[in-house]
């Protein structure tokens, strides 16, 4: 049984028809990628599954149940854990105060939790009375996900994590990733590069216009320039 399953998502902004049959899957402990180039829908995938926007049609299961059109703060006390596009910290807020957010779930320790995630990320240590502003953008994406996974998540989705960092950082988030999914943390991210996503990803979805045009393995995927080209740019 799929841990995440997306069957026929149709998403709407208004009037703007974006999500025209989104079906996907993610078992657990895999890490999946969806692909594609800007404005194709995978932001809007990744919001239709939190309900930030509720599909007009379709149905997500979340661990076996129906969890369509549940508030975020539900769908999250259940397992899934948010990292969206973009680095939103609070400037000001010190690293370790990020890292306070609340905890819903009853049995997480949190000084455990705190212990787990700067061993992921053992640059944040040294920062945690730092005013966040102060970080690098590497620093600041691993501020993220390092607030997101305090809750203990069973699954992880996170929008673009590798976009608009240094080669050094994406580097450091990719092997951040494989460590969080060697945990047991299911993922389910966005990105733009094939090369980036199959760095962690076992497998990948292509979207294109709000509908889902290819799906494969990393070695199938990697083998077809073929597709790389026609959906995600890729030059030879
Ligand atoms: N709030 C919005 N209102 C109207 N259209 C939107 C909104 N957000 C995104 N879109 C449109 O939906 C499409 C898919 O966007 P998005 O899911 O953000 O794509 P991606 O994340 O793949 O770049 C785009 O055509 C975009 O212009
Ligand atoms: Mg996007």
């Amino acid at each position: 049984m799929a841990l995440l399953e997306l069957d026929g998502l149709h998403t709407y902004y208004g009037l703007a028809y974006i999500l025209q049959g989104v079906s996907l899957n993610c078992a657990e402990g895999e890490a999946v990628a969806l692909l594609g180039r800007n404005g194709q829908g995978k932001t809007t995938t990744i919001k239709s599954v939190m309900s930030i926007v509720v599909p007009k049609r379709g149905r997500i299961s979340f661990q076996g149940t129906d969890v369509t059109a549940w508030p975020s703060h539900a769908i999250a006390r259940k397992g899934m854990s948010l990292v969206p596009e973009g680095r939103h910290i609070f400037p000001a807020l010190n690293v370790l105060d990020h890292l306070r957010v609340p905890v819903s779930a009853k049995d997480v320790d949190r000084s455990e939790r705190l212990k787990f995630v700067l061993e992921v990320f053992p640059e944040l240590k040294e920062k945690l009375d730092d005013p966040a502003r102060g970080l690098s953008g590497g620093q600041q994406q691993m501020l993220v996900i390092a607030r997101a996974l305090m809750s203990r998540p069973k699954m992880l989705l996170l929008d673009e994590p590798m976009e608009g960092l240094a080669p050094k950082a994406v580097k450091r988030v990719i092997e951040a990733l494989k460590i969080i999914q060697e945990t047991g943390v299911t993922l389910f991210f966005a990105s733009t590069s094939c090369e980036r996503a199959f760095a962690v990803a076992n497998r990948a979805y292509v979207i294109e216009k709000g509908r889902i045009v290819y799906q494969a393995d990393r070695e199938e995927m990697m083998g077809n320039l073929e597709v790389q080209r026609h959906y995600l740019g890729v030059r030879g």
